[in-house]
């Protein structure tokens, strides 16, 4: 699988203070390429690494066909691998970490995995048959990798669909550029759904430690994971995805409202602490669907905003207050049980809640 100027694969290398790690890992990349017949080039994409990343490459690049590419003005794993996937110029695209976690001489490997007719992506895999990780991991790491792999299990049937060692074919990887936009760390998880792949082939791996250096996952890039996740689904479930985040800040605000109107309740009249209580929910709801739901239109002014959503909002506490009216004064049970009455007209005006959020205020 050849591309216009001979290439057979490009190996994309992301790279921040990794120059102790290059001397073993681009000798491995570039005899596991060769003894399989691949041709081939090897991109190093570093963010401008204050160590001698530079200098280092510049020797390999005697007896590998090695190239640097530095950036100074973007910073992150994600960027910098679609950045060296840009400028790559082989048939096959492989992402490898350089700190030899992942072995190198599972490349060809990879490759042929991505030949085999239908396949789209291939994932170099510590979960399926034969492949694992160091003993020494601790409980917190394993733990964190298998809860971030149960919430991308909706995304993709792949059984590790974290993994940042994979290849696909570069002409699916262009198709899809448009569409990428990845927040930290999980680009493997970003082009299997973007490319839209189907047929995803896992070829089992030893995910070791790091050779030498430390790594560059921080707390801060496992908050990054959820809000790349939240992308994905709205990417995948657009309306659904939305109309789940809402119901999960409605379900908050329902809690606010119960908690306060009953305690109104014993300080005004029942029928005027049902609307206080609709009005402070109402308001806790606008928040949060600003920060979360509809996080895309926060470029509105917060006033102006905040005045469509209530509109749109007055005629689901229309419904919401009305039915709850009618509910406690004309049924015996409901006139015992307020709080069910309340609830009902709440589930209703939910409904037209969300269209009006949607459509109105955070068009
Ligand atoms: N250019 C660039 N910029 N490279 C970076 C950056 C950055 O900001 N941050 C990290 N890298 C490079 C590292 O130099 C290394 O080659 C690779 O990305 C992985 O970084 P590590 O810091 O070693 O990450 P990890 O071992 O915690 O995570 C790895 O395993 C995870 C699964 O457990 C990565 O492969 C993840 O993608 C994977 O999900
Ligand atoms: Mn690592």
């Amino acid at each position: 699988m050849a591309s216009d100027n001979g290439y057979d694969v490009s190996v994309v290398v992301p790279t921040y203070c990794e120059a102790e790690n290059l001397p073993t890992l681009i000798p491995r990349i570039s005899n596991a390429m060769s003894s399989a017949g691949l041709h081939g080039e090897i991109l190093v994409v570093d963010d401008n690494s204050p160590d001698d990343t530079t200098q280092v490459c510049d020797q390999l690049s005697s007896d590998s066909p090695v190239r640097l590419i530095v950036r100074t003005k973007e910073r992150g794993l994600s960027s910098a691998v679609i950045e060296g996937m840009k400028q790559a110029q082989g048939a096959a695209l492989i992402v490898i970490d350089a700190d030899l976690s992942h072995p190198p001489e599972k490349i060809p490997e990879l490759i042929r995995a991505l030949q085999v007719e239908g396949t789209d992506f291939v994932i170099g895999s510590r979960y399926v048959p034969g492949g694992g990780t160091d003993e020494e991991w601790g409980l917190f790491r394993w733990f964190n990798s298998k809860v971030a792999t149960w919430l991308a299990y909706p995304l993709t049937s792949a059984r590790d669909p974290m993994a940042g060692f994979f290849a696909l074919r570069r002409d699916h990887f262009l198709q899809a550029l448009p569409q990428l936009d990845p927040i930290g760390y999980k680009i493997g998880l970003e082009l299997i759904v973007k490319c839209e792949c189907k047929q995803i082939a896992e070829v089992p791996i030893f995910f070791g430690n790091r050779l030498r250096g430390e790594s560059k996952l921080s707390i801060k890039e496992q908050l990054n994971y959820l809000r790349h996740l939240k992308r994905l689904y709205e990417h995948k479930w657009r309306n659904l995805a939305q109309f789940i985040q809402f119901l999960f800040v409605g379900a908050s605000g329902t809690i606010v409202d119960l908690l306060a109107f009953t305690s109104l309740i014993h300080w005004v009249p029942t029928n005027v602490g049902r609307g206080i209580a609709i009005g402070v929910a109402m308001t806790w709801n606008y928040w949060f669907n600003r920060q979360i739901t509809f996080s895309g239109a926060r470029q509105r002014s917060i006033p102006h905003q905040y005045l469509l959503y209530c509109l749109s909002c007055a005629a689901g506490a229309m419904i919401s207050w009305s039915v709850f009216v009618g509910l406690h004064s004309q049924i015996n049970y409901f006139h015992e049980h307020p709080v069910f009455a309340a609830l009902v007209g709440i589930v209703l005006a939910t409904l037209s809640n969300f269209l009006l959020s949607k459509h109105l205020a955070f068009r």
